[in-house]
């Protein structure tokens, strides 16, 4: 006996008031179907299919590889759409389970799942029941004297007694697959939305007289994502999984609910985040890394030892025991190799720090390399565009780049090399060398008081 998927994601999530297909967004790190699918493999099952309709592109843009769809080309209901999920999955054993869950259910876990699967001999459904304080919108779940379920009557089908119910149909079953397609083709859209309710297959089993079992979940494991503020409200129960998982695995956190973490980053073990961080994409952070206040980092790397704080990191690789910030802003391509330093108010694009360089202060360097040991004067610019292409600056070893320098590229400093404060560089600089431009100072004596005096014969004239 085998079990497959049928994930229900045809919708379009009118209530999100955004032109994105509501399964296709963003919660933590994930689409909200990927977090579905995610807990779906964890039972391994033989067959996945989803359903796609509004926006299909965008939602099989974000389906995993392993994953099939199946396009409802009419949204009909939640039933129909199960029939286009069985016609997909194609020739089945009756005695399969055929899960069915909805793709808006990100906070999904394994365990509930798990539990699901377990669909025992004689069992023709089972499904996931939550009490819920306020049950407006869902479907009420009719239960009998034994605990079995009789029916679920949607809500604008229930009669006053039914509405005061607070158990609700989750929309994660179970199925004895023989069972669900008979039952599947005899539903009909005879009721207050004109659709054809997967809902309803449940009462039909129940009147034949098959057990439905309800599988009893914590009304957080359940919550649909409908509306905006219930999107934030997943994000913020997945980023508490998360940062729980992180946690207890050894990453030191001051505040967890300020700490913004995408399931797919990797932190080490004895890292300290501080609040405000934000780590998105495939970041990593090694090992004793000192992350925050206030950091943004996407696809980026921080090594191990390395702190950085106020600062905003875009596919930058910064390599262990380095320091970023405050207030520094890396771009793609910057690379910091152990020990480099990139201090207040700098810039990096494109550009290799080498071990122990330095760029402590008010600068920008981009399309450049720095040798190892270099130090960045403060106010240093490599001007790497002349308005039409952009060109490269290579500083070698142990050079002193002055305060104010403007490098203008391409432009090569070679090792141990020197530049004077407020210097423009156009010609390469050799080993060693310094190179300084600028015009000699000038000194006039006694120029302070002639200018006062001066001052004030003007006002007493006047
Ligand atoms: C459904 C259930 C309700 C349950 C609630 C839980 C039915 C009839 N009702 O109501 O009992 O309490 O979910 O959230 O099933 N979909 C398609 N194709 C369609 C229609 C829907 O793929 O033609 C998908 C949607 O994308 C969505 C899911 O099915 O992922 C549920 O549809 P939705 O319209 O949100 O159902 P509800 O009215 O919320
Ligand atoms: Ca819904």
């Amino acid at each position: 006996m085998s079990l497959h998927v049928i994930v229900l994601a045809a919708g379009q999530g009118k209530r999100m008031m955004s032109d994105l297909p509501k399964v296709a967004h963003m919660a933590a790190g994930r689409p909200l179907i990927a977090w579905v699918l995610e807990t779906v493999s964890s039972v391994d099952p033989e067959t996945t299919v989803v359903v796609v309709g509004h926006g299909a592109d965008e939602v099989e843009r974000v389906l995993p590889d392993h994953v099939r769809s199946a396009v409802q080309e009419e949204q009909l209901g939640t039933g129909h759409a199960t029939r286009v999920g069985m016609a997909a999955i194609g020739d089945i054993d009756p005695d399969d389970t055929v899960m069915v869950l909805y793709g808006d259910l990100p906070l999904l876990t394994p365990g509930l799942v798990t539990d699901l699967a377990q669909r025992g001999q004689g069992i023709a459904a089972r499904l996931v029941v939550a009490e819920f304080e306020d049950a407006t919108g869902y479907g009420r779940v009719i239960q009998d004297g034994g605990g079995l379920v009789t029916a679920i009557v949607e809500e604008r089908d229930t009669t006053d007694e039914q509405r005061a119910i607070r158990d609700i149909n989750a929309g994660v079953y179970s199925f004895r697959a023989g069972d669900l397609i008979d039952a599947l083709g005899r539903i009909s859209s005879d009721n207050a939305q004109g659709e054809y309710y997967l809902t309803d297959v449940i009462g039909i089993l129940a009147g034949r007289g098959e057990r439905i079992e309800p599988v009893r979940a914590i009304p957080e494991e359940v919550v649909g994502i409908n509306s905006q503020d219930q999107l934030a409200e997943a994000r913020r129960l997945l980023q508490a999984r998360t940062n729980q998982r992180l946690m207890e695995s050894g990453v030191w956190m001051l505040d967890p609910e300020r700490t913004y973490v995408d399931d797919t980053v990797v932190v080490e073990p004895g890292a300290r985040i501080y609040p405000g961080v934000h780590l998105e994409g495939t970041t990593t952070v090694g090992a004793g890394a000192r992350v925050g206040p206030d950091v943004f980092v996407v696809d980026s790397s921080i090594g191990a030892g390395t702190t950085v704080w106020y600062a905003v990191l875009r596919g930058a690789v910064v390599g262990e025991d380095c320091e970023v910030g405050p207030y520094a802003s890396l771009r793609p391509g910057s690379v910091l190799e152990r020990g480099a330093k990139v201090g207040t108010f700098v810039e990096t694009k494109n550009m290799t720090l080498g071990e122990q360089a330095k760029a402590p202060h008010l600068s920008y360097l981009g399309d450049a390399s720095v040798g190892a040991r270099s130090n960045i004067g403060a106010g240093t610019i490599t001007c790497n565009y002349d308005g039409f292409e952009k060109h490269y600056t290579e500083i070698g070893e142990d050079v002193f780049v002055g305060s104010d320098t403007m490098l203008v590229a391409p432009l090569k400093i070679g090792d141990g090399a020197i530049t004077g404060a407020g210097s423009v560089i156009t010609e390469d600089v050799a080993e060693g060398a310094l190179a300084i431009e600028r015009t000699e100072q000038q000194e006039i004596p006694g120029y302070a008081r002639r200018r006062a005096e001066r001052q004030a014969d003007k006002k007493s004239e006047g």
